[in-house]
C-alpha cells in the first residue's frame, strides 16, 4: 500500500550506467513485437536513436495558432525536414499530402479548449481510424495531479491497449495544468507514471535543474515540448542540453513554426538532435540557410 508519509525522492539513478537496450536501439522498447518496432524504428532514425517530432496538433486546443493558420504554407514545406510529423486528423486529411513518406504521430485525444478545464479529455479517434491513416504511433496527454487525472492515465491505457492489438506505439505526453510547478519533481512523477502504465515513449518539458535524472528514472524515451517561442539560439541550447542530458528528440512546435524562418530552423534543430551540434554552430547552420528558400 502506497504511503504518503514515506514516499522519498529518489537518489540511486546510475547516471554512470546508461540503461541496456538490450540490441535494440530504442531504450526500454526491446521486447516488443516486430511491427511495433518497426514503426518505432520509424519514429526514431534507427542510426541515431533520436527523433525531430513536428509538433502542430496546437489547434485541438486553442484553434489557428499563430503560425499554423494556413497549414498548406506552413508546415507542408517543413515535411521534407522532419523525422514525425504530430497533428490530429482533421489536420491531416485537411492539409497534409497522402503522397509524404514521413510517419505520423496522432493526437487521438479531444474534449476541451483553452476556454475550459484542460485536463478533461477522453479517447477520440477509434483504433480503426488510426490504422486506416497509417498512424504510426497515438498520442494522447497525461494530467497528473491535474483535476481529471484519472480520466487522463485511462485514456493514456486505452490507447496503449488498443494500440498494442495491432502494433501501434503510444506517446504519453505530460499535460501540466495551469497551477503546476514545472520542475522535476514534477516531470520525474509524471514520466515515471507514463512509462508504468505501458507508454512506449513519453513527451516531457525540459527543465534546467536534474533533467538527466528525469530521463534516467524514465525507462523508455523521453522526447521534449518546445514551450513558448523562444530566440532561436536559446531554443538550440534547449534541445542541446536535452538530448546531452538524456532526452530522445524533441515534438517540437512553436520554436520552428514561428521561428523567423522555419525551414532553416527544423534543420537546425534536427543538426542538434541527430549530432549534438554545439546550439552556436547550429545558430550559424540556421544564418546561413536563413532566407535561402
Ligand atoms: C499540445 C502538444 C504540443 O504538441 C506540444 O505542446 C508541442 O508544441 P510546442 O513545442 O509548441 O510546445 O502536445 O498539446
Amino acid at each position: 500500500m502506497a504511503d504518503m508519509d514515506g514516499i522519498k525522492d529518489g537518489k540511486d539513478f546510475g547516471l554512470d550506467r546508461p540503461q541496456d537496450k538490450e540490441g535494440f536501439i530504442i531504450k526500454g522498447n526491446a521486447h516488443y513485437d516486430w511491427g511495433l518496432k518497426n514503426r518505432l524504428s520509424r519514429l526514431f532514425n534507427p542510426k541515431t536513436g533520436r527523433t525531430v517530432m513536428l509538433a502542430f496538433d496546437h489547434g485541438y486546443l486553442q484553434g489557428p495558432t499563430s503560425g499554423l493558420e494556413r497549414i498548406d504554407l506552413s508546415i507542408v514545406p517543413l515535411i521534407e525536414h522532419a523525422d514525425v510529423l504530430m497533428c490530429t486528423r482533421g489536420i491531416l486529411r485537411a492539409t497534409i499530402p497522402p503522397t509524404i513518406n514521413v510517419p505520423i504521430a496522432l493526437r487521438a485525444t479531444a474534449g476541451s479548449s483553452v476556454l475550459t478545464e484542460l485536463s478533461n479529455e477522453a479517447v477520440s479517434v477509434d483504433i480503426d481510424d488510426a490504422i486506416r491513416l497509417g498512424a504510426c504511433a497515438m498520442a494522447s496527454q497525461i494530467y497528473i495531479g491535474a483535476e481529471y487525472e484519472h480520466k487522463s492515465i485511462m485514456n493514456v491505457s486505452k490507447l496503449i491497449n488498443e494500440g498494442q492489438r495491432y502494433g501501434i506505439p503510444t506517446l504519453a505526453v505530460t499535460g501540466v495544468g495551469k497551477e503546476m510547478a514545472r520542475d522535476e519533481r514534477y516531470f520525474s512523477l509524471a514520466t515515471r507514471i507514463a512509462a508504468e502504465i505501458g507508454a512506449h515513449y513519453v513527451k516531457s518539458y525540459f527543465v534546467e535543474e536534474g533533467f538527466e535524472r528525469i530521463c534516467a528514472g524514465c525507462p523508455v524515451p523521453i522526447v521534449i515540448a518546445g514551450g513558448k517561442k523562444l530566440p532561436e539560439l536559446e531554443a538550440l541550447e534547449m534541445a542541446y542540453k536535452a538530448i546531452d542530458q538524456g532526452a530522445a528528440g524533441v515534438d517540437m512546435g512553436r520554436n520552428i513554426f514561428q521561428a523567423d524562418d522555419p525551414v532553416a530552423m527544423i534543420q537546425a534543430v534536427s543538426h542538434v538532435v541527430h549530432t549534438l551540434e554545439a546550439p552556436e554552430k547550429a545558430l550559424q547552420m540556421y544564418n546561413d540557410l536563413k532566407g535561402g528558400n
